[in-house]
């Protein structure tokens, strides 16, 4: 039996608020697609089909939004572990051991995007087998993320959560693969100082008691989706590596540059696209420039209007707003001019964040 894999889809959102009081942190899509499907799609990708994900009080939204996915149902077979509390990430673990049983295992975050896939890593760990296989990434702040020290040859020395005083710039990336000898580990730790049953403890205990753990340093491009700003940013390098493809209707008077999505469904007039862009199924623009750098999700509305280097989630609508940019729309949120009226009048929900021009 190859390798399962442990997908992370539990926990809080408070970061990507306003849009995860309605939307799990994991379904906050980039470039048209939830975080959590490009996870899968990753993990697709090296050839793993059995696949755990565990899932919090979003369950229903989570199994809901992949269950419906057509090509990830064909390619994998997938349980919905229920983790009733976010105690900690290897608390997932802890909980998934009935699933992952004696098979060895990616775990993956799903709020992390990496660009590039992890086909390089899986490939030396299944190769060499350590007990534990870590992705690193040098980060200028290391004290947000689990920090490693690795010797030259990649042998793993030491690992601390969220150190005060980091004794590396590297950060333990959201992606790790273990043999079955995490179980015993993950049985043996204590809760963190806050409160939760850290892996990175977990990988120490390993580390400690003579296992071999190993790391590699990641080439790619690597983002934990924490803030609105990562997913704009996100959304922009995922865009940039899809190629252009036109299946709606774009009308004579319309101009396209770069490479532009036009999903079947959606309706393009009058409109200069500019790519890299993707314009979902059922979506309207109309007398607007759209793009670079912008993720239009489904069924939105866009008239008379200018939108760059944003995200417009599903039904979202700008009416005759000319500079719409660096922005996130929310589903079914509506941002429309005051007709030449010298007034803002904004109607927005909790923890939400408006910028005009004053
Ligand atoms: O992104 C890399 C970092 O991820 C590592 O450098 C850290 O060592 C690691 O602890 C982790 O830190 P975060 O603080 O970013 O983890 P977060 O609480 O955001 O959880 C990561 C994912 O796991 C997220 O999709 C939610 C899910 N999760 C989290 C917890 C605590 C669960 O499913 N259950 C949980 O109990």
């Amino acid at each position: 039996m190859d390798m399962k894999a442990l997908v992370l889809s539990g926990g809080k959102g408070t970061r990507l608020r306003p849009f995860t009081h309605s939307l799990a942190k994991q379904l906050v899509p980039v470039a048209n697609k939830p975080v959590l499907v490009h996870c899968l799609e990753t993990i697709r990708d090296i050839g793993v089909r059995e696949v755990g994900i565990i899932v919090g009080d979003n369950a229903d939204e989570i199994e809901k939004v992949i269950g419906g996915n057509s090509a990830i149902a064909a390619d994998m077979h997938i349980t919905y572990i229920k983790q009733d509390q976010p105690l900690g990430l290897a608390h997932c673990v802890l909980i998934a051991e009935e699933f992952l049983a004696d098979d060895d295992f990616v775990m993956y975050l799903g709020d992390n995007v990496l660009g590039d896939g992890i086909g390089e890593a899986a490939r030396r760990f299944r190769q060499t087998r350590p007990d534990a296989h870590l992705l690193a990434a040098k980060v200028s702040d290391p004290r947000q993320y689990g920090v490693v020290e690795v010797d030259h040859d990649g042998i793993v020395r030491a690992l601390v959560e969220k150190p005060e005083k980091p004794r590396s710039d590297l950060a333990v990336m959201g992606v790790y693969f273990f043999t079955p000898a995490i179980h015993r580990a993950v049985r043996s730790i204590r809760p963190s100082g806050r409160g939760e049953l850290e892996i990175t403890d977990a990988i120490q205990h390993l580390v400690s008691s003579g296992a071999k753990v190993t790391a590699e340093a990641y080439p790619g491009y690597w983002k934990d989706t924490g803030s609105i700003d990562d997913l704009i940013e996100c959304n922009r390098v995922l865009l940039d590596r899809c190629a252009g493809d036109v299946r709606g209707q774009v009308d004579e008077r319309s101009e396209l540059r770069g490479p532009v999505i036009v999903e079947e469904g959606a309706t393009v007039s009058g409109s200069d696209l500019v790519g890299p862009l993707v314009i979902g199924a059922g979506s309207v623009v109309t007398d607007s420039r759209v793009g670079p750098y912008t993720a239009v999700e489904r069924d939105c509305v866009i008239t008379g209007s200018a939108v760059e280097n944003s995200i417009l989630l599903e039904g979202a609508r700008v009416l005759g707003v000319a500079g719409v940019r660096d922005s996130v729309v929310g589903r079914w949120a509506h941002v429309r001019s005051a007709g030449g009226q010298e007034r803002n009048r904004v109607l927005i929900g909790d923890h939400a964040s408006v910028e005009v021009a004053a």
